[in-house]
């Protein structure tokens, strides 16, 4: 087995198909470096939902590695990203995780810059200093539907494709006209790949999640995909009704792996993520024809999974906060007309997700304290059940090696 100190690529060539990774992609304060420079710092990052800015001058301001941002919504209604950096000497502008502001006014010297990020005041600057050229570094920011994205690269990859994708799709769940109902933060003390690794099966499931084993058909064989790329009878046939009524559900994925969508049945008569199976919130959020429509499944690596359900919606952000600890920030959306304890009653609404998550944060921690031992050794998925954790680690190889592998290394 490769050491911790064999290089990245040497890992990579180790690595034995059908199993989990070797110790080292889980612990590596060297390898969590790479894999920020490697995806989080080039790939388009889920950062929140839009109307969470609600008014001009909201902002949210985000950590990522070494990245400071501050998303904000400018005079226009735009949704702009910049970097939390000042033009003149570098204080961070926003002290703050969220709030907001008229204009955005560094703390140190008050150099003050408007909501578009061009500097409109700094006091005593020599007779050519130009404040054209001392505006606050953009970061790329698209708005798909209601979910925001930025990019920390200059260069971003090709955002269209998944964005023409998956607008249809997030359509009749009409997020426009969404406000947050709730939103809670967590942290895991486990490496981002076992927060996703683990929201990619549901092996685990019977054995953890009884409240969203309730609704949620953890049977890959009612609800997977089958070995042949087919989907099995229930599913087809969900696909075909909602289809016909206007809900566009069959599956897609994205030619290199990093985006699916699809809209899946819930457990038989199950309508939402609730402990009765009912709806949780009675002015619902969007035009889902039907109150036996499932759940729209949409993840996009690295950073976001989400359930777009017929009453309200739920999205979720990955963001690595260390080798060994991962932060994961859930938010509940409802249409924003509805009133709490009138429409819904929150612990309804929330209750069966944030069970989820501390039972998904116990699962990921008591992995990574596995894994920590001298003794761990990959051992091998499972084909019915985990084929969504060996896409997952697959898209990762593929990511990493294209940025650390010999030329002639061979993919899998
Ligand atoms: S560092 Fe921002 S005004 Fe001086
Ligand atoms: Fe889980």
């Amino acid at each position: 087995m490769a050491s911790q100190t064999a290089p990245l690529s040497e890992l990579i060539g180790h690595h034995r198909p059908g199993h989990a990774l070797q110790q080292p992609f889980y612990t590596s304060p060297e390898i969590y470096e790479a894999d920020l420079e490697a995806i989080f710092y080039r790939e388009w990052l889920y950062a929140f939902p839009a109307c969470l800015l609600d008014k001009t001058g909201s902002y949210q301001r985000l950590r990522i590695g070494a990245y400071d941002v501050i998303v904000i919504r400018d005079g226009q209604g735009e949704i702009r990203a910049f970097h939390n950096t000042c033009r003149h000497r570098g204080s961070v502008i926003c002290s703050a995780t969220k709030g907001r502001v008229a204009k955005l006014t560094c703390p140190y010297h008050q150099w003050t810059y408007d909501l578009d990020g061009r500097l409109i005041w700094a006091r005593d600057m020599a007779a050519d200093f130009d404040a054209t050229k001392h505006g606050l570094k953009p970061v790329q920011c698209r708005d798909v539907a209601g979910l925001v994205y930025i990019c920390l690269a200059e260069d971003a990859p090709d955002f269209d494709a998944f964005a023409e994708t998956v607008r249809p799709y997030l359509g009749v769940h009409d997020l426009s006209n969404a406000k947050v109902a709730h939103q809670s933060t967590i942290i895991e003390k486990g490496n981002w790949k076992l927060v996703w690794e683990n929201n990619r099966e549901c092996y685990h499931c019977a054995g953890n999640h009884p409240d969203l084993c309730r609704t949620y058909p953890e049977d890959p064989s009612i609800t997977g995909v089958n070995p042949d790329g087919t989907f099995p009878e229930k599913v087809e046939t969900h696909f075909n009704r909602m289809e016909a009524a206007g809900a566009p559900s069959r599956f897609r994925m994205a030619q290199d792996g990093q985006y699916r969508v699809a809209r899946m049945p819930l457990l038989d008569g199950a309508e939402s993520y609730t402990i009765n199976g009912k709806i949780a919130v009675q002015k619902r959020l969007g035009q889902v024809p039907t109150l036996d429509a499932g759940t729209l499944l949409l993840f996009h690596y690295p950073t976001t999974w989400n359930h777009f359900l017929t009453d309200h919606s739920i999205t979720f952000r990955v963001t690595p906060i260390g080798p060994q600890e991962t932060e994961v920030q859930t938010t509940w959306l409802v249409n924003k007309d509805a009133v709490e304890g009138v429409d819904y009653d929150l612990e309804n609404l929330t209750r069966v997700w944030t069970h989820t998550n501390d039972e998904d944060r116990r699962v990921v921690e008591d992995n990574q304290q596995g894994i920590n031992s001298p003794a761990y050794e990959p051992g091998p998925y499972s084909t019915t059940h985990e084929d969504g954790v060996l896409q997952f680690v697959n898209w990762y190889l593929d990511r990493m090696r294209s940025t650390h592998a010999p030329q002639t290394l061979a993919a899998e």
